[in-house]
């Protein structure tokens, strides 16, 4: 099994750390807080990017920070480093992922980003050429977001359980879940 640390190495770079998110993005999240409050009733459009930033890597980056300090030699979780708190840790942020995977699988339609918020850097997948991909395919976005959703809820089950081999396995194939919707709908070859 790969060492968690190595799948996070991995990751794209804008995975890694927390550089991207930036104190707009916390202005921008209070805000939204508000018209998510109120929009509630409504058929939503996702905002992919939004929810990326603001709930999906905060969580995994939580996942990651307890596993990365759990591991055994195989690179799985070792139970003797673990502790309620970490636990209780690590089964509340893949509640919070399977509940984004929900809420992106009954999504009404997506935006790749919002206008404010859809600068990238220099020889990276415009923001527009996201929207492209998921405009071609959404049904398929769904199904990935609901799969990643399911995956997100068998952590958290194996976390309450405290079933250090079973949720080892569940973080380490988490690497793939992202992957897979990235390659299709981020960055497509
Ligand atoms: C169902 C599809 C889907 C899944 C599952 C998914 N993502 Fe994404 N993600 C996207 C799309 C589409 C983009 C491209 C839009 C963008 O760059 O924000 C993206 C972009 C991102 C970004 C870049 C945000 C930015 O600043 O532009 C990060 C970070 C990210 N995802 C983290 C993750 C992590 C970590 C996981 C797994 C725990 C994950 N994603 C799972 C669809 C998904």
């Amino acid at each position: 099994m790969r060492q968690l640390s190595q799948i996070k190495a991995a990751l794209p770079q804008a995975v890694q750390g927390s550089s991207m998110i930036k104190p707009s993005v916390f202005v921008a999240s209070t805000a939204l807080a508000f018209v998510a409050a109120s929009a509630l009733a409504q058929p939503a459009t996702l905002d992919v990017r939004a929810t990326m930033q603001q709930r999906v890597n905060p969580a995994m980056m939580a996942i990651w920070d307890v596993g990365n300090n759990a591991l055994n030699d195989e690179g799985g979780i070792d139970p003797k480093l673990m502790d309620g708190a970490k636990w209780a840790q690590v089964a509340e942020a893949a509640d919070q992922l399977a509940a984004v995977g929900k809420d992106m699988a009954g999504a009404q339609g997506f935006i790749a980003a919002a206008p404010g918020n859809s600068e990238v850097g220099d020889g990276e997948i415009t923001m527009a050429a996201v929207q492209q991909h998921i405009d071609g395919d959404p049904a398929g976005l769904k199904q990935m977001a609901a799969a990643f959703a399911d995956h997100a809820q068998r952590l958290a089950t194996a976390a309450r359980a405290k079933d250090a081999a079973t949720a080892g396995d569940l973080i380490a194939e988490m690497d793939g879940v992202c992957e897979t919707c990235h390659a299709r709908y981020w960055y497509p070859e």
